[in-house]
């Protein structure tokens, strides 16, 4: 066995996978089986964008890990930011790459009412379901469409979408048989994890510190930070990242502390009400999943960095004066060989491999 002792500890912090599954009680339909049904229809369906051109789907590919391999989305429009995969988001704390919401149902009316995506406004989504061969359906779900507000409806849409999305789970991979093995004390069955993926590990949880940020079972820490990705855009603009997200989550009516939460609790409210403007904000960006990120490509929240061996090189030679003044000093030059980085390539290709 390479790993020590401390080693092992630390690897069986990022399982086991997966989790349990839990419902969202700001969805009422979250879990139900006839709304992730729906949902599933519907994230392919055209009648989502205005003028029918554009579905969910069109960016969020199915077969291409609900990403479409650009740098940044072509919408209508090219966006600022790459697309994310949406897999391993149930549970999660904040969505997009700047945490503009803080549920996933509320997350999906940012397309749908994007002028550069989808195009809807909540009026027409309601006369789209209207007429649409979904509202029987989504009557069984929600009752008489025709005395709903519009804005119910887009909102109820956007949950129907939430109860699909939130079963997106990837499968356990080779990483995870690794660490079963080890919880097991089966060091047979963990020596059948290669050579080069358990080096390429140790630096991972080691002298890379990547598991600072990228920790637990979904290989993030679902927050905000500085990995010295520039954050300039053409034309001398600025992408404000997690600033930006604090803005729009502070003037929104749709957060886990509004209205339209279906949980009298208001449970998970609290984040969002201790949300503090801080000028560390600008430019940092939320903590990407590693799980399926080997299919993903290209990375970073402005798809500059082509494949996965870009990323290591982005960290290996990572850039001190991007990082802004007040910035973590988490990350550091790391003086990789080119043995060390090909290991923390493959260690990275078995969080993807199932
Ligand atoms: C034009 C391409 C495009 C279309 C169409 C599109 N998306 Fe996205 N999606 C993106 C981009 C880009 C992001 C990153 C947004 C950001 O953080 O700025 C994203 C982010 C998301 C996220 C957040 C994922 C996470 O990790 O937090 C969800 C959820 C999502 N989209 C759902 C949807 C749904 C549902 C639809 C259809 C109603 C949709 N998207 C349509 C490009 C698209
Ligand atoms: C200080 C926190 C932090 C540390 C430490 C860190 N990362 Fe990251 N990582 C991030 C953030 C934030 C992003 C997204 C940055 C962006 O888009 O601007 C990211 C992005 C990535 C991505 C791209 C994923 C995608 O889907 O685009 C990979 C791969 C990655 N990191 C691997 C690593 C490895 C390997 C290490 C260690 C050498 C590491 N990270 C260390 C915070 C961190």
């Amino acid at each position: 066995m390479i790993l020590s002792e401390e080693e092992i500890d630390r690897t069986l912090r990022h399982g086991p996978w997966p989790p349990a599954v839990t419902l969202d009680p700001s969805n009422r339909v979250s879990g139900n089986a006839n709304a992730i049904a729906l949902g599933e229809v519907l994230f392919s369906d055209p009648v989502l964008s205005k003028d029918g051109a554009m579905s969910c789907s069109s960016c969020h590919q199915p077969g291409r890990d609900f990403t479409d391999g650009v740098a940044r989305a072509e919408g209508r429009k090219t966006l600022d930011r790459n697309t994310q995969a949406l897999w391993n988001l149930a549970g999660q704390r904040w969505f997009g790459w700047s945490g503009d919401s803080d549920s996933l149902w509320a997350q999906n009316l940012t397309p749908l009412l994007n002028p550069a995506e989808m195009g809807h406004d909540a009026h027409s989504v309601q006369s789209a379901f209207l007429e649409s061969a979904h509202r029987p359906e989504y009557e069984v779900l929600f009752g008489d469409l025709s005395l709903e507000s519009a804005l119910e409806t887009t909102v109820n849409v956007s949950k129907v979408l939430a109860a699909y999305i939130e079963t997106l789970r990837s499968g356990k991979t080779s990483f995870d048989h690794f660490r079963d093995a080890l919880a097991q004390g089966d060091m047979k069955m963990a020596a059948q994890y290669p050579e080069p993926a358990q080096r390429g590990l140790q630096i991972f949880i080691g002298r890379g510190n990547c598991a600072f940020c990228h920790s637990g079972p979904a290989f993030t820490n679902g927050e905000f930070h500085d990995a010295a990705v520039p954050y300039l855009l053409k034309q001398g603009r600025v992408d404000p990242g997690r600033a930006e997200g604090i803005d729009r989550l502070l003037g929104s009516p749709f957060t886990l502390n509004g209205d339209f939460t279906d949980d009298p609790r208001k449970s998970g409210a609290w984040a969002v009400r201790n949300v503090r403007f801080q000028h560390g904000n600008f430019g940092i960006f939320r903590v990407p999943t590693l799980r399926r990120a080997a299919r993903t490509s290209p990375y970073m929240h402005d798809g500059s960095l082509p494949d996965l061996a870009a990323v290591v090189q982005h960290y290996d030679k990572i850039d001190m004066e991007r990082l802004h003044s007040d910035g973590e000093a988490i990350l550091r030059p790391l003086g990789l060989s080119d043995q060390d980085a090909e290991n923390l390539e493959a260690f990275l290709k078995t969080l993807s491999d199932d």
